[in-house]
């Protein structure tokens, strides 16, 4: 078959450093998620830059523990839904590390209200943020692996896009409309990427996590009432870690994961599967 297909490159499957060679930038890396994604694409051989917007002593402790298992790791201050900044970070980021090969677009915050008492500020903040955001990085690291192409030797791929979604980009989220929305149009945002960028051998999938153990939701689990209502939503009864998306995150952006484009991957633990028809309907 191989000769019928003599464009396909030979895949990095190393299973220990899967990700040996490549440049990784995730954004919001100090904290929850991104941090998790950041020290497990280190782990896997990636070198790291740990984009954050505050608590800079935080983003080094991340970089010190990526060096410690072998990768590189850079700290970036810059806040992803300004373009100056934006740019600025990828600039520094090509000083450090010449290129691009994977983009995690991680950060996003919620400011929650119902929707009378809704402040244009949050609604602008969280779009800004979560879409906008991830707009602003996926278009300069589209430029960057167009550029480049393929480099054989790094990757079947020229180049990776991981969107953090949530399940709320098909779970409708009363109370949260700014956020949901931010999250459905992501969704369109990874999807339409995708599409356009396929033929240059550009990957662009999105993941979307369920209820995971962070400070953007604490007040959903840090009482073992607020805990036991959330396990209502959660048929495998327990929430979820950011090293269950970071694992996903490591393969998704290996060759492994290679012709996988286009797709979100819900890791929620059944929250999409309607928990409220388990008995009823
Ligand atoms: P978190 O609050 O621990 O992390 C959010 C990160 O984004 C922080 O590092 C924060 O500094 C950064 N950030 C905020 N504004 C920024 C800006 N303007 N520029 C750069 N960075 C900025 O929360 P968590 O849970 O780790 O969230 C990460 C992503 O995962 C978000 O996109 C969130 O919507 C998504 N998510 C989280 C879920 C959860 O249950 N924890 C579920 C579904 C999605
Ligand atoms: C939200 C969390 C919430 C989870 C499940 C995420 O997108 O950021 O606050 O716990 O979805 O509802």
């Amino acid at each position: 078959m191989t000769e019928l297909l003599p464009d396909v490159v030979k895949p990095n499957l190393d299973p220990l450093k899967i990700l040996k060679g490549q440049k990784a930038l995730v954004t919001g890396a100090n904290s929850g998620i991104g941090e998790a994604i950041a020290l497990a694409l280190g782990a896997a051989g990636a070198d790291v830059v740990v984009n954050y917007v505050a608590n800079h002593d935080e983003a080094l402790k991340v970089c010190d523990t990526i060096k410690k298992s072998g990768s590189q790791a850079i700290a970036i201050e810059a806040d992803v839904s300004k373009e100056d900044q934006v740019l600025s970070m990828f600039q520094q980021m090509y000083k450090a590390f010449g290129t691009i090969d994977i983009l995690v677009n991680n950060a996003g915050v919620q400011r929650d209200a119902p929707l009378e008492k809704m402040t244009l500020e949050q609604w602008n903040t969280v779009i800004g943020i979560n879409l906008t955001g991830q707009f602003l990085c996926a278009r300069e690291a589209v430029k960057e692996f167009k550029k480049r192409g393929v480099k054989k030797e790094v990757s079947c791929a020229a180049g990776k896009i991981i969107c953090m979604s949530s399940v709320h980009q098909v779970i409708p989220w009363a109370g949260h409309v700014n956020y949901a929305s931010s999250k459905g149009g992501i969704h369109m945002l990874m999807q339409s990427i995708a599409q356009e960028v396929a033929p240059h051998r550009i990957r662009v999938n999105a993941i979307g996590p369920g209820a995971i153990q962070t400070p953007i939701n604490k007040s959903a689990w840090a009482t073992p009432e607020a805990y036991a209502s959330l396990m209502t939503l959660v048929p495998y009864n327990r929430i979820g870690e950011p090293i269950d998306i970071a694992r996903c995150a490591v393969w998704l952006s290996s060759d492994y994961a290679d012709y996988i484009t286009g797709t979100t991957i819900f890791i929620d633990g059944g929250m999409t599967l309607f928990p409220g028809f388990a008995t009823g309907g």
